[in-house]
């Protein structure tokens, strides 16, 4: 048995294992991209539905057009400007990637994620990995090796432990067509970012009946108790002598459980601190859990929407 870090998880992926890969926006559940059986082994450890596709990750844009048929102009740019980082791009397949990684469908979604640790391993495969994020299908993503290990160390060979998240949300997901960009989940990148090397760009999120974007099923991202978003006074006043915590932005709400996700105000911040503060409320004693609506641009944007689907089905 290798006794580094990296030697160890890369032998375990070469043998068809999974692996929980530390990356800058979360921690992932990765497997041999070009072995569907060992990708089988991700939906059944996360028991996550076959139509959801997944990630492929790999370390050179030289890579990938070794799996996919072609990268459009527009996608190349956006991979030049923001690659390694928090961008995933769904670009036509080849041949080679298995349909059990794409659910079915032409496109693949690929990403270059910006962890120092996991580059280093990407560099040693010659394979691409495919990785969801690392929890049980639904629910809140992990951000420390700590979360992975709580929810699914008994399941899976190895941790490769990279600390804490700097990002702290998913990738944003854009797609083409007839070269115009189309976001598909808001993430760690701004599509205020992604508009200024592509163009304006059409959202398309809120696809929960669409079998083709099932990442945007409406309930996801979602902690065991009930959360609200909305105005955190009126919340208050609606459910009178419940023990609330509170997500905020910056403002503290006072009493054991009040979060506030960054006292100087920046959406970078919040975003790296949102998933942590869910678990800690889960666990803590609070019985339901309040969240301020955020600032719709930037970061804000994605914070809104992962809260949003925390909360659903019942919205305020
Ligand atoms: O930041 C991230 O993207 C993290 C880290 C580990 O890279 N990964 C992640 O994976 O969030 P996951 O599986 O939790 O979410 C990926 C989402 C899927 O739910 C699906 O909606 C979308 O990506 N997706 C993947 N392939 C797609 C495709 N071909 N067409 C449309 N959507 C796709
Ligand atoms: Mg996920």
């Amino acid at each position: 048995m290798p006794d580094n870090p990296i030697s160890i998880a890369r032998s375990f992926l070469e043998k068809g294992a999974l692996v929980a890969i530390p990356t800058e926006t979360v921690y992932g559940l990765a497997a041999n991209g070009f072995n569907k059986n060992a990708v089988i082994k991700i939906f059944e450890t996360k028991n996550r539905p076959l139509f959801d596709p997944l990630i492929l990750h790999t370390d050179s844009i030289e890579k990938i057009k070794s799996f996919v048929k072609e990268i459009p102009p527009p996608a190349l740019e956006l991979a030049k400007k923001f690659w390694p980082g928090p961008l995933t791009l769904l670009l036509p397949k080849k041949e080679i990637v298995p349909d059990i990684v794409t659910s079915g469908l032409p496109d693949v979604a690929v990403r270059i994620p910006d962890h120092p640790l996991t580059l280093e391993l990407l560099s040693q495969l010659d394979f691409p990995l495919a990785a969801p994020s690392a929890n049980p299908f639904g629910y809140v993503s992990p951000t420390s090796a700590q979360h992975v290990q709580q929810q699914l160390g008994n399941k899976i060979a190895y941790i490769l432990d990279g600390g804490e998240c700097r990002v702290g949300i998913e990738s944003t997901i854009v797609g083409f067509e007839n070269g115009k960009a189309i976001i598909h989940r808001v993430g760690g990148l701004a599509v205020e970012e992604i508009e200024k090397i592509a163009g304006k760009a059409e959202l398309r999120l809120n696809a929960s009946s669409n079998p083709n974007a099932p990442g945007q099923l409406k309930s996801h991202y979602a902690p065991r108790k009930p959360l609200y978003v909305g105005d955190v006074a009126a919340l208050q006043k609606k459910f009178p002598g419940k023990n609330y915590g509170v997500i905020s932005f910056y403002k503290n709400y006072g009493g054991g459980n009040s979060i506030a996700l960054s006292e100087k105000k920046n959406l970078h911040e919040a975003a790296h601190n949102l998933f942590k503060a869910i678990r800690t409320l889960d666990e803590s004693d609070a019985e339901i859990i309040f969240a301020e609506i955020f600032p719709d641009e930037f970061l804000g944007r994605a914070i809104n929407d992962r809260l949003r689907r925390a909360a659903a089905p019942e919205k305020i």
